[in-house]
This record gives structure tokens, sequence and C-alpha cells, in this order.
């Protein structure tokens, strides 16, 4: 990896422009009243909490490339006997490459998340929710921003993930805002915060625990406005348009979850060709790497996630789905099919995101 902190990346041939039509609902309201309290306060309060990356955060700060800035926690395959035996230097280069591609994905996911909240600003009919998602919007591209100067600094980015850049594509040609809001604001927050809170817990680079402070105050808010927002959009939804959304959050978490190794991540994930070039950086062989997951399998190791660790898929994406409503009785029945539980436990969820009159909670 570069070790200037100042280069820019270089450039490779996928990092061109991806552009594609689609159609785009518009509602203007010319009432402008607004229904919802709750959501005038969220909205006060994302103008109050407003901050500026530039100065708010010490970009002075130096990343030493021998050192890790992520603890080895974060990778939890780590502790296959395959990696045990890969010399330390190995080990190094490859957490290095690891996370440069993690923040990639957290990269292009907020860029993703930025043209989702511009799309729900112009298809929502409530004129307090264009007013909130434009704030979401302006959040978003602070995101953006945060993102691409840190991983300037390491000097290298790694391409989107494709199973993500599906799900953000299908949200965004939905051509409605309610699975715009589930799939950005239930399933792709879901998977950022759990990934947000992580990493603050174990980066050990200050400027990357700082900036992942700032991120995850914006998202708690974002969490707070799917909910209250999606839940009266759902309420008041016929039956058929709710049973249309239900399968529209199905089908996201399915694929996610197919793509990802599975809900409980001890499945074999799709190949990823960024991942593929983490490895190949590293100097290990894709072979060898199969064949040491194969055999970890077969002595029935699984990889223990560290406490405190928040799961994904169990703590935040599920809960969100069925306290909006956006899990039917029918899509009950798909969930169970395809081996993904409804987790229905709103305990980790409602204390990772801003109760909207409450201070910002973050769990230890
Ligand atoms: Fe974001
Ligand atoms: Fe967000």
């Amino acid at each position: 990896m570069s070790t200037s902190t100042n280069s820019s990346p270089e450039k490779y041939p996928w990092q061109e422009l991806a552009a594609y039509e689609t159609a785009m609902d518009v509602a203007w309201n010319f009432s402008y009243e607004i229904d919802s309290e709750k959501l005038r306060n969220l909205y006060s309060k994302a103008k109050q909490n407003q901050w500026d990356a530039e100065t708010q955060l010490d970009w002075s700060i130096e990343i030493d490339p021998s050192k890790p800035i992520v603890g080895e926690d974060r990778f939890p395959f780590l502790k296959l006997p395959f990696f045990q035996k890969l010399s330390k230097t190995t080990r190094e280069t490859f957490v290095a490459h690891a996370t440069c591609q993690l923040l990639s994905q957290f990269l292009h996911g907020e860029q993703g998340a930025l043209m989702t909240a511009a799309a729900v600003t112009h298809a929502a009919p409530d004129y307090e929710a264009k007013l909130y998602s434009a704030s979401q919007t302006f959040d978003e591209a602070r995101h953006v921003e945060v993102y691409d100067t840190y991983i300037k600094k390491l000097g290298l980015v790694y391409p989107i993930s494709p199973w993500l850049k599906e799900v953000i594509d299908a949200t965004l040609q939905s051509h409605s805002f309610a699975k715009t809001m589930v799939g950005m604001n239930m399933i792709v927050e879901g998977l950022a915060l759990a990934a947000f809170h992580n990493m603050r817990k174990q980066a050990s680079c200050p400027l990357l625990r700082s900036l992942t402070e700032y991120v995850l105050r914006d998202e708690s808010r974002h969490v707070a406005f799917g909910n209250v927002y999606l839940r009266k959009t759902i309420a008041d939804m016929h039956p058929d348009e709710r049973e249309d959304v239900a399968q529209f959050a199905f089908d996201a978490v399915r694929a996610m979850a197919d793509s990802t190794g599975g809900v409980d991540g001890k499945g074999m994930p799709k190949p990823d060709p960024g991942f593929l070039l983490v490895l190949e950086r590293s100097g290990i062989e894709l072979e060898d790497f199969m064949k040491g997951l194969m055999e970890a399998g077969g002595a029935g190791f699984a990889a223990h996630l560290p406490p405190g660790h928040i799961h994904a898929f169990r703590d935040l994406m599920m809960p969100a789905l069925v306290r909006v409503g956006a899990v039917t009785e029918r899509t009950r029945e798909l969930y169970k099919n395809a081996d993904i539980p409804v987790w229905d436990d709103v305990r980790v969820l409602e204390s990772m995101e801003d109760g909207t009159t409450g201070d910002i909670q973050m769990p230890n």
C-alpha cells in the first residue's frame, strides 16, 4: 500500500461512470404543513448537529502503514489455522488490504445513500419528510467526503462489491420511495450501522475512530427516520401494496444473505472481485485460501465474533423490518423457507437510534 499521506489513489478501469436511466417519482406538496412532530424534531436535530468534516476532524494525523488501523478482531477468519500458519508479514499485508477493501465499501455505500436520500426527497409526499430527507442527503454527502478523504491517505480504493451495488441499484430503480427506504434505511443502513459500530470499537487509528463516531451520530437519526416515516407509510398502504413492499424487503435480504455467506456468516460468500484482489495483493493463493476454509469447516471450526460485536441481520436489519410492518405473514414463510430467522428483538436497534427527543445513544 502507498505510504504517502497525500497521494491520490491510482485509477483503475472500474473507476468509471456507471450511469443508467430510471423513472423517478416526484411529489410536490403545496400545503407546507407539518403533521408529524417526531419528524419536525428529527429535522431540527439534523440542522443543529451539522458538522464540517474539514474542520471538525484532525486530518493531520499520520497513518503509519506498518501499524494496523484496525484490530485483528475485525477479521474473525484470521483465527483459522490456515491464517495462523502464514508469516506475520503476509497476515499484516492481508489485514491492511482487507481493511482498505472494507472502507471502500463504506465509501461506495455512502454514495448510494446520498442518491437514495435525494430520491426520497423527490418522491416522499409529506412536506416534513422532504425536509428531513434533504438533511439526510447532506449528511450522506459529508460521509462520502470523510471516507474518500481517509481512503486517499491509504492510497488505494477497491471496487464496490457486486451484491452491494445490486441492492442499491434495486432501491434506486424501484419507483417507490417506500421500497427505496426499505432498501436503504432498513437494509443497507442496518448493515452499515453494524459495520460502523464494530469499526469504531476495533479501530486503532484515532482518526478512523473519530470519523466513525461522527458518522454514527448522523446514522442514528437516519435509522430513526426510517422507523418513524416508513412505519406510518406502510400502515397507510393497501394490503396488496404492503405485500409488494414486503416482497421487495425479502428479496433484498435474501440477496444480501446469499452473497455474504448466509445470515450466520458461516456459509461460502459469493466470489467478490475486490476480495480476490485482496488475496492476490497479499500473496495468498485463492486455492490455498479456499482449502484452508474448507479444512477449518471440516474440523468444526466456527469463527467466534468478539464480545459486543453487533450482528447486522439479527440486531438491526430484521428487527427494523418487523417493527415498521415490512414483514407480513406471507413473507414470514418465505424467510422460514430461506433459513433466515425473523429476529424481532429491538433492544440493540433502539439503543443505537436517535429517539427523536432524547440524546444520541451509542452502546459500548
Ligand atoms: Fe451515511
Ligand atoms: Fe445514512
